[in-house]
């Protein structure tokens, strides 16, 4: 055995970094009382049919659902404009929706603010703007941890056993680190409140294939933890092959939906969004 729980590769057994989480839900409620289904899955978190734009504007999300069930890694996937980051911060509670809900483990968090979110237990790290560059690492850590009162210590442990890299150079600006560095750091804030599920959009954009794959190993890891990943991918490929559950999403619409492995096998899929 081993006190870390990121270097045991098997099995999703550890859940030290996460509070406990509930690994089954009923059917989830509607404010009105009427039940909603969703056949053949057990989300834990779950934007269902969410409808809405920003502000006044038109509509950019035309019924989308995204979901990611315990344990799993969920991907979505889709052209540039498609509305990928949108329904991410519809599910965070940045966009008003006109239609559709948020479930977290069962619970309708359609009404609840982003910081009411994050005290619920989700971590979101957007695609832009993720990190406070003229704060260094370890501040950065901090201030990710800002809604708890318990000692953050052995959480900061974690984060630096899961991104050796940001120990070392904790007294640094964030600003000054790579892009991949910079990915760790916004994760690692996210992870310092202990979340329930993790959203990630697109935390491997603009590094190399290289520091990619590392940036999915690590995820991997995160998620072996216990905690669910819904994370938006440019990546497509990449990520559908460790994705336990896809969508692909055209124009605020869900297009495909299905298993990292069935997305990645359908010929209409490869030849549209994965370069044949
Ligand atoms: N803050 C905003 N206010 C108004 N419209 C916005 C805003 N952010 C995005 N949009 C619009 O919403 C649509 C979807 O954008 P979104 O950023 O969700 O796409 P995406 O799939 O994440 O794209 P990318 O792959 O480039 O990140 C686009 O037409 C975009 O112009
Ligand atoms: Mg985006």
């Amino acid at each position: 055995m081993t006190s870390n729980p990121y270097q045991d590769d098997r099995g999703n057994k550890d859940r030290s970094i996460t509070r406990p989480a509930a690994t089954h839900m009923g059917d989830p409620v509607k404010p009105g009382g009427s039940a909603v289904r969703v056949e053949g899955e057990n989300p834990f978190l779950i934007g269902h049919e969410m409808t809405g734009g920003y502000g006044t504007g038109a509509d950019i999300l035309h019924a989308c659902t995204i979901a990611v069930e315990p344990g799993e890694i969920a991907v979505i996937v889709g052209p540039n404009g498609a509305g990928k980051s949108t329904a991410m911060k519809a599910v965070f509670g940045m966009l008003n929706l006109r239609d559709g809900h948020v479930l977290l483990d069962g619970e309708d968090i359609s009404a609840l603010s982003p910081q009411a979110r994050v005290g619920k237990g989700m971590g979101f790290v957007p695609q832009t703007s993720n990190i406070f560059t003229s704060l260094t690492v370890e501040e950065n850590l901090e201030m990710g941890a800002f809604i708890r009162r318990d000692d953050i210590s052995p959480t900061m442990e974690q984060v630096y056993t899961l991104f050796p890299i940001l120990k070392d150079k904790r007294h640094q600006a964030a600003g000054e680190l790579s892009g991949g560095q910079r990915q760790q750091v916004a994760v690692g804030r996210a992870l310092m409140t202990q979340p329930k599920v993790l959203m990630l959009d697109e935390p491997t954009a603009g590094v190399s294939p290289i520091v990619m794959d590392e940036l999915f190993d690590r995820i991997i890891e995160v998620a072996r933890t216990g905690i669910p990943i819904l994370m938006v991918e440019q990546n497509a490929r990449q990520a559908l092959e460790i994705a336990d559950k896809g969508y692909v999403l055209v124009q605020g619409r869900n297009a495909y939906t299905g298993t990292g492995k069935e997305l990645l096998a359908d010929p209409d899929v490869r030849k549209s969004f994965l370069g044949g």
